[in-house]
């Protein structure tokens, strides 16, 4: 956003981004074009309401006229339309045509504002030209950078991935962090061991488990662990020093981060830096990664869709420097087709199913499905016969119906029904004592308050006490701490967990 943008400019900016994007360009933008140049300036924010709405508009076929008009408003004899046009081409997916006009203008300019503008937006689409001249030019010009420059450069040519399949072998010093939501440990504990010898607990911490590889092994392999929300590896361990530039570059490009990200790249190496929990620190992450590229120049800083990210998390005993790859959609999760507003969070799906645990010729209830979640992570774990889904929502039934096929689970009879959990018996199949798993997170009350959401759940523990047949289980998330009827539903386990912000009860109740 330009800087130093007059109150009026600001306001009709604001004014204009109300404007629908496509009325702006067929109505405002001619109007703009036949007006003066003292208009014109007056005008300017029209400029930025264009670029900055571009993307939200969804006009694939208006990009070129937009970036041609973008283009000839480079030409513009007043400095700020010029300044203006060349904030807005990033934003629309500028290229070479546009690299090398704002190159030329660069070369003509002697205006430092102007020459601020213009390597702002070349650190955005700069590519071979512009990397070419900081080559040659070095630091005579302000805001280019040879790291941003062949970062861009990387981006636009080959996308960056993270090898699944690829195993890693330096493991001697390795230590690997999986984040979970706090409560989950046990379990995220339960699911490694359960997993083999492949990768030893050095560590338990809440919300943070600790691993050291006993032999190579694959992302694929860590990926098959499904409770945990995040993994990374750990770098190392900050001193309490004054200044941390210099360690956290070390740490960036050292043999073991070089070595991980070799291992586990295809394409260039390109990650983002993050102090977790103190905001952005521009200036510092600035100086720390400009020293990484020092010491490694292979290793290229970048916001943008990079494949890594390296955090910095804070820790009593020194804060931790950990490398993440950033591999999205999960690839633990792909059958996740549609999503519903208040959706489970999957590796707290993935726990709860877990904690059913098995149980002979299955058959799974979610009362309140949403897309579906807890069914299809139950299901598979194995040994389930027939799922049933029900929720109000419509939507909801649609999502978990397209989740589910996208799960592929075809020797499995599914059903998802758009009903009230109390007509639960009116469900033709089902009826007292058919269920053996009524899996469930529940409406919370949070986002959408309840009018009474104890007596929702008093009428559910009474269905549940209906449809579970003996010793048939309930895992539910309990959000009030409200207890069933002692003569129905014995309370097996409970362990508080965070569920982001807020906490409740993850328990395991089982009929008598
Ligand atoms: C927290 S969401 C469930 C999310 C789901 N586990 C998932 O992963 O998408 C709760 C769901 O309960 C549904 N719901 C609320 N009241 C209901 C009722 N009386 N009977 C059935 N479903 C209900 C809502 O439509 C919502 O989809």
């Amino acid at each position: 956003m330009p800087k130093k943008e007059t109150r009026p400019s600001k306001d009709l900016y604001r004014e204009l981004r109300l404007v629908p994007w496509l009325r702006l360009w067929q109505e405002e933008v001619p109007r703009y074009l036949a007006s003066s140049p003292e208009e014109k300036i007056q005008r300017v924010a029209l400029i930025r309401a264009i670029g900055a709405g571009f993307s939200e508009a969804d006009q694939p076929t208006l990009k070129e006229p937009v970036r041609q008009w973008l283009l000839s408003l480079l030409q513009d004899p007043a400095e700020k339309v010029r300044r203006y046009a060349m904030t807005a081409l990033p934003k629309i997916g500028a290229g070479r045509a546009e690299e090398r006009q704002l190159l030329t203008l660069l070369s003509k300019t002697s205006a430092d504002r102007e020459k601020k503008f213009l390597g702002k937006a070349l650190e955005k689409i700069g590519g071979h030209a512009t990397l070419d001249l900081i080559r040659t030019q070095g630091s005579s010009l302000p805001h280019l950078n040879e790291q941003r420059a062949k970062a861009n450069l990387a981006r636009q040519q080959k996308p960056s991935t993270i090898r699944l399949t690829t195993p890693f072998s330096d493991i001697a010093l390795l230590r690997l962090h999986l984040r979970c939501r706090t409560g989950l440990e046990p379990i995220l504990s339960d699911e490694i061991k359960a997993l083999g010898t492949q990768f030893r607990i050095m560590e338990i911490r809440p919300g943070l488990l600790t691993l050291a590889p006993t032999s190579p092994f694959t992302l694929e392999q860590l990926y098959s662990l499904r409770t945990f929300s995040t993994a990374s590896f750990l770098l190392g361990t900050l001193p309490k020093s004054t200044s941390l530039i210099e360690p956290l570059a070390n740490l960036i490009a050292s043999p073991l981060s070089r070595s991980l990200f070799q291992t586990f790249t295809d394409g260039p190496i390109r990650y983002r830096f993050e102090f977790v929990a103190k905001g952005h620190q521009r200036g510092a992450v600035l100086q720390i990664v400009q020293r990484a590229y020092t010491l490694c120049p292979d290793l290229l800083n970048d916001s943008r869709e990079a494949p890594w990210a390296i955090e910095v998390h804070p820790s009593p005993i020194g804060d931790f420097v950990e490398l993440r790859p950033r591999i999205s959609p999960d690839p633990r999760f792909p059958y996740r087709q549609q999503d519903v507003p208040a959706a489970s969070h999957p590796p707290l799906a993935a726990a709860m199913a877990r904690l059913a645990g098995p149980f002979p010729e299955e058959v799974v209830w979610d009362p309140f499905c949403g897309s579906a979640l807890e069914l299809i992570e139950r299901v598979r774990l194995t040994g389930v016969r027939r799922i049933l889904g029900t929720d109000l929502s419509p939507d909801a039934i649609q999502a978990a119906r397209a989740n589910w096929s996208a799960a592929h689970f075809p020797g499995i009879s599914a059903e998802f029904v758009p009903r009230d959990f109390r007509e639960f018996e009116k469900i033709t199949g089902f009826g007292p004592s058919s269920i053996s798993l009524l899996i469930t997170n529940p409406p919370l009350g949070k986002r959408v308050p309840i009018p009474n959401l104890r007596g929702l759940f008093d009428e559910l523990f009474a269905v549940a006490a209906i449809a579970l047949r003996p010793g048939g289980r309930m895992v539910w998330i309990n959000p009030l701490k409200i207890k069933p009827p002692a003569s129905s539903l014995r309370l097996e386990f409970q362990q508080t967990v965070d569920l982001g912000g807020f906490t409740c009860r993850l328990e395991l109740l089982r009929k008598r």
